[in-house]
């Protein structure tokens, strides 16, 4: 077994902190798709079963990953991370699982390796989308097997550890890519975790607001109490690319420079005022008895116009010329979907 040999080189996230506050920031919003969210966690922390979260940028993965972690009866144990997309190839495999001495050139001592530390705890293998094929091999026999042996090593090293995976990209396209092996990802896969970007649950962005207000507050000792209602609406409008990390960067800048008082719409970057460029995607299969032309037409037409309304803050002047159209145009085109609703 070798757990005699498991000494940790590195002091792992406990769950116990000075303060006794939780070593991971807490999950805020109510909107439907977190509530999704939160039953899942309760479901399946205690399981241990791999996990994989999928998710944009910033909608906290990894978060979720610690908040699943501390939860689990394995809570007291390490939870160790490793971002697979910015370890070098060459060295992923020996931070994965440790090398003897005189492994390679300048392994000058024998190293233990991440999924030694996690033993009894988590691993969370971050960017595992970036993970370079021919260590995915490996990582399925661990996962098949919980046993693998340290580069340089032949001596079977067993180890009790849950994997949580995480990934921004989307892991079955990169399995249909050829970029990610289908075993793998199947094995991974076991309860994935589909984090919504905060553009789709926007009526959390004013809980989150207050949540990051009270937060760094605290953090600077200041006073700010919050937003004016028209910064507010700006940051309802915006479609958030960097989700909750890019909201929370933005607050953090904001009360960098104001400490009380009420935020306005015009100490907002340019960025979020300005409106956004979106390509309003058209994503569908055709279906085999086709597609009804004229009333598609009209439901894009609907959008685009309710788009444009949305970033124009119900301005018609303004949503008009977003769209180039005259005014009295966009009005009458209103006016008919006015219309429509009340039928
Ligand atoms: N629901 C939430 N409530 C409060 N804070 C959150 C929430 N989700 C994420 N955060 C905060 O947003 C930041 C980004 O979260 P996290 O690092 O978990 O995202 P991520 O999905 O791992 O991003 P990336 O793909 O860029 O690594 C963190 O500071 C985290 O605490
Ligand atoms: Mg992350």
């Amino acid at each position: 077994m070798g757990d005699e040999r498991i000494i940790p080189v590195e002091e792992p996230l406990q769950k116990k902190t000075i303060k006794g506050k939780p070593p991971f920031e807490p999950l805020i919003g109510q909107s439907p798709p977190m509530k999704r969210i939160y039953e899942l966690i309760d479901k399946v922390a205690d399981t241990d079963s791999t996990i994989l979260i999928e998710g944009e940028s910033g909608t906290g993965k990894e978060v979720v990953a610690k908040t699943i972690h501390f939860k689990s009866l394995r809570g007291d144990k390490p939870f160790i991370p490793i971002n697979c997309g910015a370890i070098p190839e060459a060295l992923l495999e020996s931070e994965l699982f440790g090398h003897e001495k005189g492994a390679f050139t300048g392994a000058t001592s024998f190293r233990i390796g991440r999924f030694e530390l996690a033993h009894g705890g988590t691993l969370f293998l971050d960017e595992i989308g970036e993970m370079p094929f021919p260590l995915q091999v490996k990582l399925l026999r661990v996962l098949q097997e919980r046993e693998f042996e340290r580069v340089g090593g032949t001596r079977s090293i067993h180890v009790d550890v849950r994997v949580i995976a995480a990934s921004n990209q989307n892991m079955e396209e990169a399995v249909t890519e050829k970029r990610f092996r289908k075993d793998l990802f199947y094995r991974l896969n076991v309860i994935p975790v589909a984090l919504p970007p905060l553009r789709e649950r926007k009526e959390d962005i004013p809980l989150l607001i207050a949540h990051f207000i009270q937060k760094f507050n605290e953090k600077r000792q200041a006073k700010l109490e919050g937003l004016s209602p028209d910064a507010e609406k700006i940051l309802m409008n915006y479609s958030w690319p960097g989700n909750i990390r890019e909201l929370e960067n933005l607050m953090e800048r904001l009360i960098t420079f104001q400490q009380d008082g009420l935020i306005g719409a015009s100490d907002l970057p340019d960025k979020l005022r300005r409106p956004q460029e979106n390509p309003l995607p058209l994503q569908f299969e055709f279906p085999d008895g086709g597609v009804q032309f004229s009333e598609l037409v009209l439901e894009f037409e609907n959008r685009l116009i309710q788009h444009a309304m949305l970033k124009a803050n119900d301005v018609k002047k303004t949503a008009a010329r977003l769209l180039n159209l005259k005014r009295t145009t966009l009005v009458q085109k209103l006016k008919r979907r006015e219309n429509l609703t009340l039928q």
